[in-house]
């Protein structure tokens, strides 16, 4: 894409992440087109580019080499995001890449490899630290209003796939381990880790895990084979110890809390529905921030990232979410899983 002021988009995946986010965010950027669609689901296919009024693409090599197509949103499950970006930048596209990453580390380094040998765009679509609630906090975190960060506890808890994906039903790609690979920790996990990276300017060093299924099925009755619970302590390279707990199985309310204990007093980040952001200190006195609400499942606002994949595009510069922060979070990830089989600490291998 040279100096044009229109970047084509092709969207690959009709689901649920399209639907609620790519699609309506592509749509209301004045810089932005949705050109074309593909979609394995060929009803699916029909359905969103009547909506959106583009072409629809019967194969994903036919859109992602159409030369008339800019950038790709990779919006596809899990199995499919190393292959198709992989062909996205290959085929000169900027591409933004639904999280986790890829499956492994070794497509993880392809990608980024391949970004930088193209010179195209690699983003990945961690959104939450775009909230305005969490750049606040990281501001407010800098500014060392809470002193010293002494630990950490972060919470992702929502009731599950099965409740929001396209296919809303227990054979959702989200609960097959040959589509997926990761379960709670791969998909709730991974916003996490990139939120707790971003937050304290750090990275993740070592992890104990312990992953489990505790009462999601498959329509027979089995146990699915990914974890719908994962419990995690980590230390971060500073040495700041936390706690992670990633759930498919919270029925209540979604919790997408992180709180951070420092020397100066305690700063709780979506730690109710109220308040965005609550500042207990040491003193008694307490601060309270009112930023924007969180993204929850059922109520959806706009994440902002298309609007930094496509400003990136047009600035020519790297996004603020790059393919390393994709990497170092999934490498996070596998580590956990290390961690989980082996029964014990395990460094994070990056
Ligand atoms: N950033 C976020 O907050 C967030 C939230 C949800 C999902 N995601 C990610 O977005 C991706 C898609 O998730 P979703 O919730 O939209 O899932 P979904 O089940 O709602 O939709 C997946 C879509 O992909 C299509 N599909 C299946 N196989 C395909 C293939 N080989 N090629 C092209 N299309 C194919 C399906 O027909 C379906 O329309 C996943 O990687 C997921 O982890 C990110």
């Amino acid at each position: 894409m040279d100096n044009k002021k229109t970047v084509k988009v092709g969207i690959i995946g009709c689901g649920m992440i399209t639907q609620t986010r790519h699609a309506p965010e592509y749509a209301d950027n004045p810089n932005a087109e949705i050109y074309g669609l593909y979609d394995a689901d060929p009803e699916r296919l029909n359905k969103f580019t009547a909506l959106y009024d583009c072409r629809g693409y019967s194969t994903p090599e036919s859109l992602i080499n159409d030369p008339n197509i800019d950038a790709i949103s990779v919006c596809s499950p899990n199995y499919t995001h190393a292959k198709y970006t992989i062909m996205a930048l290959k085929a000169g596209k900027d591409v933004l890449c639904e999280k986790p990453i890829a499956l492994d580390l070794n497509d993880s380094r392809e990608m980024m490899k391949v970004s930088e040998e193209t010179g195209r765009i690699l983003m990945i679509g961690h959104n939450q630290r775009l909230l305005p609630t969490h750049r606040r906090s990281k501001e407010i975190l800098d500014s060392g209003a809470i002193g010293r960060i002494l630990t950490l506890q972060s919470n992702f808890k929502h009731s599950g796939p099965e409740n929001w994906s396209a296919n809303r039903s227990n054979t959702t790609w989200f609960f097959d381990k040959s589509r997926a690979k990761f379960g709670a920790l791969g998909d709730l996990g991974s916003h996490k880790f990139d939120i707790i990276r971003y937050l304290l300017g750090d990275e993740v060093a070592k992890v104990n895990a312990t992953t489990m299924t505790l009462d999601k099925r498959y329509p027979d009755g089995s146990f699915i084979d990914v974890e719908d619970n994962a419990m995690v302590l980590f230390r971060m390279a500073s040495g700041i110890p936390g706690i992670m707990n990633v759930s498919w199985t919270n029925y209540g309310e979604e919790d997408n809390s992180t709180i951070i204990y420092g020397d100066k007093g305690v700063m709780k980040i979506f730690g109710d529905y109220t308040d965005d952001i609550v500042l207990e200190m040491r003193d008694g006195s307490t601060v309270k921030y009112a930023v924007g609400k969180i993204q929850t499942n059922t109520r959806q606002t706009k994440s902002g990232i298309i609007d930094e994949f496509i400003a990136s595009i047009i600035e020519k510069r790297p996004p603020l979410i790059t393919g390393r922060d994709g990497h170092n979070t999934l490498a996070t990830i596998v580590a956990c899983f290390n961690s989980a089989s082996k029964g014990k600490w395990v460094d994070v291998e990056y």
